[in-house]
């Protein structure tokens, strides 16, 4: 059992509070409930006095024998299950004197209490409430001062044990202990259990998580109830499913990028083999030698791509950001491919909207956007399609379109054309462009779209002005 573990915490937890629920009842509760049980008892002694006395007085002052009022005094201690005590009041050398006139009780303990209600009750002529001790415990006393020919002459006392009070407090108490100490033993054994079975869960999606970190993304991780461990449980499946997609996209690109690189480096192997052949003619030869640097050429561009690639992917790709006239720049780009246009018999038309188009971007990186969607629009459609370039403002953003007016992309490929490596056709391309292309994009807050219309395909820049 380990003192930090998520189990003990719960169990502890549990007991804890258990434990605080049955001290605050025992220490808070039961205290208020005993005093209110006394009052509850005084109030109801005081009752019975004020019921019984006008009996005492009637015959005190009608003069009663004293065998009458003895009488009267234990029937009423019968009916009230009270203590009664009248005391006769005398004026003595320091004022006020009582004396036990009439008591229910009539073995010798007679003088056992001292009576200071009946005191207080005589002094003042009022009912006086008050507790004294007695050989049977605590006694409740309520003292009702008895006039007769307008001076308090005597005093009745009713006096009844609160003892028993106590004993019902004592009695409920020990019985919470009781019930407590049971509580406590299934707060334990509860809080066990159910910690068990939270720490088991959190178990299984640790040892699922090792599992994934390891590299190994057939992990389970059962969601069980809908609670928060079925919410991680589920956000782990996902965070798996996220992890199995990158790594096979990464093993992917790792396969495709060598068969890529190999294919040409196979071919100047062959193409080298060859020209080692002394017999062979100049003609033969410099076409081979042709061959080779286009292969090379080939190799050094995917190299580079692949470079530009991995840095824009890793975000180690510096950015510029200048102030640009796009317009300039478009203007730029366009004129480099004036023999590519030439070869492929194709116009390219400017459609520049406004003098200046301003933008803060890097304009070497907008530049080659540029170029990889003009050199598609080329490489990718049938000799003599036309190309317009365009470049305007479009409220709050710059918009730089190429578009061709080619056979187009079906929607299929369209989906996938920003994928790396995909290519659609036999043009001998890497399947880079468009991937850098966006990535270059949106590393400068912006997007690159395509609108694969029949008959016109339009890629378009945006970026923010
Ligand atoms: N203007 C276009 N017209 C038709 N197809 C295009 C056009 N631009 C791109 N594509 C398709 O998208 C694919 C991916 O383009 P890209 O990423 O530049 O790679 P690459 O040009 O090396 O093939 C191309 O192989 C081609 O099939
Ligand atoms: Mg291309």
């Amino acid at each position: 059992m380990r003192w930090g573990s998520l189990r003990t915490q719960l169990t502890i937890l549990s007991f804890a509070v258990t434990l605080v629920a049955i001290l605050a009842v025992l220490f808070y509760v039961t205290p208020q409930l005993q005093s209110s049980l006394r009052d509850q008892k005084m109030k109801a002694l005081t009752e019975t006095a004020l019921v019984f006395t006008p009996q005492i007085t009637r015959l005190v002052r009608s003069n009663g024998s004293d065998d009458e009022i003895n009488n009267l005094v234990s029937s009423i201690s019968d009916r009230t299950n009270a203590r009664v005590t009248l005391l006769a009041v005398g004026d003595g050398t320091e004022g006020l004197q009582l004396s036990i006139f009439s008591d229910s009780y009539t073995d010798n303990r007679i003088t056992d209490l001292r009576f200071e209600v009946a005191d207080v009750a005589a002094r003042t002529g009022r009912t006086a409430l008050g507790e004294e001790p007695s050989r049977e415990g605590e006694l409740g006393q309520v003292a009702v001062p008895i006039r007769d020919a307008g001076t308090v002459s005597r005093v009745a006392v009713f006096s009844a044990p609160l003892a028993d009070v106590r004993g019902n407090v004592a009695l409920i108490r020990r019985q919470i202990l009781t019930a407590g100490a049971l509580g406590l033993l299934l707060a334990l054994v509860v809080g066990f259990v159910v910690s068990r079975r939270i720490a088991r869960r959190v178990r299984v999606l640790e040892r699922g998580a090792d599992q994934v970190a390891s590299g190994d993304f057939t992990a389970v991780f059962p969601a069980g109830k809908d609670d928060e461990l079925g919410q991680l449980a589920a956000a782990l499946d996902d965070m798996q499913r996220q992890l199995a997609q990158l790594e096979s996209a990464r093993r992917r690109f790792i396969a495709t990028a060598s068969h890529e690189l190999r294919t040409p480096i196979f071919s100047i192997g062959g193409f080298l083999e060859l020209m080692e052949d002394e017999e062979l003619d100049d003609e033969t030869r410099r076409q081979f030698v042709a061959t080779v640097r286009e292969q090379v050429e080939r190799l050094g561009k995917l190299a580079t791509d692949l470079l530009d690639l991995s840095r824009l992917e890793a975000g180690s790709l510096e950015l510029r950001r200048e102030e640009t006239d796009l317009g300039k720049l478009t203007r730029a780009v366009s004129a480099e491919f004036a023999p590519a246009l030439d070869k492929h018999d194709s116009k390219l038309e400017l459609r520049l909207g406004g003098d200046r188009i301003d933008a803060v971007c890097d304009p070497e990186r907008v530049a080659q956007v540029l170029r990889i969607l003009i050199d598609n629009a080329l490489t990718h459609t049938p000799a003599g399609t036309a190309v317009v370039v365009s470049a305007a403002r479009d409220n709050g953003s710059v918009r730089l379109a190429v578009s061709d007016d080619g056979p187009g992309i079906s929607d299929a490929a369209a989906q996938r054309v920003f994928e790396p490596f995909f290519t659609s056709d036999d043009a001998q391309g890497s399947g880079l462009g468009l991937a850098i292309a966006r990535e270059l994009a949106e590393r400068m807050d912006g997007s690159l779209e395509i609108d694969p219309g029949r008959g016109r395909t339009t890629f378009a820049l945006e970026l923010p002005a």
